[in-house]
């Protein structure tokens, strides 16, 4: 296997504000003459026909201040990923995600709602003012970034399709795409497909919660879960489910991939807890990507905190539940 060796990207990837206007225009125009808008390599190269991925996002400031640690380089959070429809390795998602191609892109949101609906992602972008989100981010495996997400409330998503009184929990489904995500093909494959999360609707409708459609002010490179994927930064990465085909509203608790793959390392809840180990490490403290060693280095070590700092706005939606059997 070839070193791995991180892509450069260049400067003039980041969009200017008057070409994204122009996008915009053209946007509006194709919808309107029902053209659809055609992305060629992944990954961070840009060129004449990659409309959307190179595009800067025009965005508002979100309801949350940002936090008190430095942001994650983009390099950083867009080449150590886990993203198993293109493989295991952290290295994998940024390498092998050349040939999917997320735009023109729907998803189905249904179930127990009074209107289901197919909804066109990029139409949605339009809908919706596009917020910018600074979050931290802890995965399992104890390592930690601050990213700058741009994203959507997914309450806003949700409540399109009006929830009946019966829903109590939202499921998520993300792509089967074989024939573009080498992980999906072959053998030997991690997980059975699609991966699959679920929240509580409490948990879905709180403001933390967001459909992230980019990052550092663009749209999702193919690793990063283009065009859409969820964010919930109380939680474990896990949870943030990439490349989203489908929301359903459930009276049911939903299934999801790694609690389907190791119910004893995985549960539903997934929130970020320094008390409950992982049964095999620590999760007491995080290893912060980007800070003294470099990506695949040692890293800094800092105290994991309860709900990743998130305490104040989300501990009384766990008020009275054991949080060490509900883990
Ligand atoms: N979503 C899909 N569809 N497939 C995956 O393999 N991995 C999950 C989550 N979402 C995964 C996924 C895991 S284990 C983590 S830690 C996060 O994505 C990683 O997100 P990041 O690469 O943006 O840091």
């Amino acid at each position: 296997m070839p070193a791995y060796k991180p892509p450069h990207i260049p400067s003039s990837e980041i969009t200017p504000e008057h070409i994204y206007l122009k996008r915009r225009t053209l946007l509006a125009a194709g919808l309107a003459a029902g053209a659809t808008f055609v992305t060629g390599a992944g990954s961070g190269e840009a060129n004449a026909a990659t409309l959307t991925q190179a595009e800067a996002l025009k965005t508002v400031p979100g309801p949350f201040p940002k936090p008190k640690r430095a942001e994650t380089s983009f390099e950083d959070v867009t080449n150590y990923n886990n993203f198993y429809e293109f493989g295991t390795g952290k290295a994998d998602p940024s390498r092998n995600s050349g040939r999917f191609q997320p735009y023109p892109w729907t998803f189905e949101i249904g179930g127990m709602v009074q209107k289901p609906q197919t909804v066109d992602i990029e139409t949605l972008m339009t809908k919706f003012p596009l917020e910018d989100r600074v979050y931290r981010m802890r995965c399992v495996e104890a390592w930690s970034m601050v990213i700058p997400w741009v994203g959507i409330p997914l309450k806003s998503i949700i409540d399109m399709a009006e929830p009946t009184g019966s829903a109590k929990y939202v499921a998520f489904e993300g792509v089967v795409r074989p024939k573009e995500m080498p992980g999906q093909s072959g053998f030997g494959q991690p997980m059975p497909w699609p991966y699959v999360e679920g929240l509580r609707l409490d948990e879905a409708n709180h403001p933390l919660t967001i459909i992230a459609v980019g990052l550092y002010g663009k749209t999702l490179l193919n690793q990063s879960g283009a065009p859409m994927r969820l964010v919930v930064p109380w939680k474990y990465g896990f949870k943030g489910i990439k490349s989203i085909t489908k929301i359903t509203l459930t009276d049911t608790q939903p299934p999801n991939s790694w609690n389907l793959l190791q119910p004893n390392e995985y549960g539903f809840y997934a929130n970020v807890n320094p008390n409950v180990p992982h049964p095999r490490w620590s999760q007491a403290t995080e290893r912060v990507i980007g800070e003294d060693g470099g990506l695949f280095g040692g890293g800094k070590r800092i105290d994991t905190l309860m709900f990743n700092g998130y305490g104040d706005e989300v501990a009384s939606l766990y008020a009275g539940m054991d949080l060490a059997k509900y883990y």
